[in-house]
């Protein structure tokens, strides 16, 4: 009987659409997408997901700029973020959009679920609200300065309220929290961030959550009282379940990825790690639901000189213009494996330009190309294995494939992406080397010993082949034509004999070099 197929839910934030994406937006989906593809080699059912936070005040204040209703300002932004992914060649399984009506449904269902339980109560909020973040900070957490409250990390002006408002009872949750952080091993990735969250919220004691405002009306309206709306991050946290169908007729997806799931994993960038590890546990946990597997905070990206990235400075890398320039593969590999999972990074196109052409020009397409052509000019049919006539060169590279799977498998699971794909390069350059060493244009008199290595090295493109497949899905099709193979299959990393009856095909040069 066949093994039932395991199942990974992996999602990237829902961006707001009240400006284009940018290269730090791409990196979070580039992440999500590149394990989603490693998972889906390893025969997982994947689910991929990304989407549009379509509602708050900013949004509503962005359409009324460009004169238009928020509905119709949404629909062009979120058709944009669709273009780009398309151009970034992101396939995701399903794209949530906050102002579904499904959507909406779920969020009011939560509501009522919580209102019921009492965990959600009325009252009256005061205190300091950003609008660029949509978020509610006490003074203590904002910056003062000349009489007024700025934001913390963006510097953006708060605004003071004094409204009636829906709590949701955080302080209850407190104790459950802190243990919970410190239990499950991995549930929050990287661990330090734990310390940090500690430090800078619960120490200082959990407030209840503002969750409805009534100053603006671009948002979910509760069902019985409906000047208020859902107070955007509430609505867009369940943006994860209501994806699924959770509390609706045909909940099947949520059923199989969510209750009955494997592996549940969120991608965030580490600004909005905290929405991520303590409203959304406390509000799955206030429904007895069940917790994500992983929340996976990555570091962002700055410009070349270590800025932020923002409007103002104009110095926003644009990832349209990255990928129309250097292709859509070469990008996504440069974010996977450049910046190192958890720190912060620069970004600098001169960096690009040099890993592109070390990497994957000098690198790994060389090794293609160099292999190829030495089969083609000493050889007619297939180079096999022969497994008596290995020396100590060819066993050193067979013991390196073995051991980089192991490490890529195991870097891979612990979401250490980059150092799983520096494994692969290490091993292109070991094979480089291997042909220095072996010199195989000295051997064209002796072609039993000239079969071994080239049987060696077509063994070694093809481990490397599936390594960089989760990156590089249509150069891997190219790579495949040339093996003459069909698919990627991790299982065949190792056998040796998977070249012996394949005539290999010279193919057109897999990354030309940068000038
Ligand atoms: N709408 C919320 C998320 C709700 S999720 C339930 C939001 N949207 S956002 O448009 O501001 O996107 C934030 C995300 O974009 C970050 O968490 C991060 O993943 C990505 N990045 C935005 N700027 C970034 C960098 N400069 N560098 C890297 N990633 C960054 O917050």
């Amino acid at each position: 009987m066949n093994k039932k197929q395991k199942t990974f839910f992996i999602t990237t934030p829902i961006y707001y659409p009240s400006g284009n994406l940018h290269i730090g937006h791409l990196y979070t989906t580039t992440l999500a997408w590149v394990f989603a593809n490693y998972k889906k080699n390893l025969n997982y059912d994947v689910k991929f997901l990304t989407g549009a936070d379509e509602h708050g005040l900013k949004i509503q204040q962005k359409a009324q700029e460009m004169n238009l209703s928020p509905q119709e300002y949404v629909d062009i932004q979120s058709a944009k973020f669709k273009e780009l992914w398309k151009l970034a060649k992101i396939n995701y399984d399903y794209f949530s959009r906050t102002t579904n009506a499904n959507h909406a449904k779920v969020v009011l269902n939560v509501f009522q679920q919580l209102l019921k339980k009492e965990i959600i109560y009325k009252g009256i909020y005061k205190g300091l609200y950003s609008v660029s973040a949509e978020e509610f900070l006490t003074p203590t957490q904002a910056k003062f300065k000349d009489g007024k409250y700025f934001h913390p990390v963006s510097e953006d002006q708060l605004i003071e309220v004094e409204e009636e408002s829906y709590f949701l009872k955080m302080s209850k949750f407190q104790d459950w929290l802190l243990s919970s952080w410190k239990e499950k091993e991995n549930w929050i990735y990287p661990q330090q961030i734990i310390k940090e969250l500690e430090n800078n919220f619960l120490e200082k004691g959990l407030e209840d959550l503002s969750v409805t405002r009534v100053s603006f009306t671009w948002g979910i309206p509760l069902a019985n009282d409906k000047k208020h709306v859902i107070y955007v991050w509430l609505d867009a946290l369940f943006n994860y379940l209501s994806a699924l169908n959770f509390s609706l007729d045909d909940d099947q997806d949520y059923l199989k990825y969510w209750k009955n799931g494997d592996e549940i994993v969120h991608i965030v960038g580490k600004e909005i790690t905290r929405f991520h590890c303590i409203y959304w546990p406390i509000m799955l946990k206030s429904l007895d639901l069940k917790q994500p597997t992983t929340i996976l905070s990555h570091g962002l990206i700055r410009d070349a000189n270590g800025r932020k990235m923002s409007k103002s400075l104009n110095n926003v890398v644009d990832p349209i213009y990255l990928i129309n320039k250097y292709g859509a593969e070469p990008v996504k590999y440069y974010l996977s494996t450049q910046i190192i999972m958890g720190q912060d990074a620069n970004f600098d196109e001169e960096h690009f330009i040099n890993v592109y052409n070390s990497n994957l020009a000098n690198n790994y397409g060389n090794l293609l190309s160099r292999t190829i052509a030495m089969i083609k000019q000493s050889f007619t049919g297939s180079v096999k294995y022969c497994e008596n006539k290995i020396e100590k060169y060819e066993k050193e590279i067979f013991n390196s494939i073995l051991q980089t799977k192991e490490i890529y498998l195991d870097e891979m699971n612990n979401f250490k992406i980059d150092k799983a794909f520096k494994e692969a390069i290490n091993l292109s350059k070991k094979l480089n080397n291997y042909i220095d060493l072996t010199l195989p244009w000295t051997l064209k008199d002796n072609l039993e010993r000239l079969e071994v290595v080239l049987n060696t090295l077509l063994n070694g493109l093809y481990a490397i082949t599936c390594f960089m497949s989760c990156v590089f899905k249509e150069k891997t099709q190219e790579v495949l034509k040339q093996l003459n193979l069909t698919t990627i299959n991790f299982d065949d990393i190792g056998n040796w004999n998977l070249f012996n009856d394949k005539i290999v095909e010279k193919g057109s040069l897999l990354f030309e070099r940068i000038k």
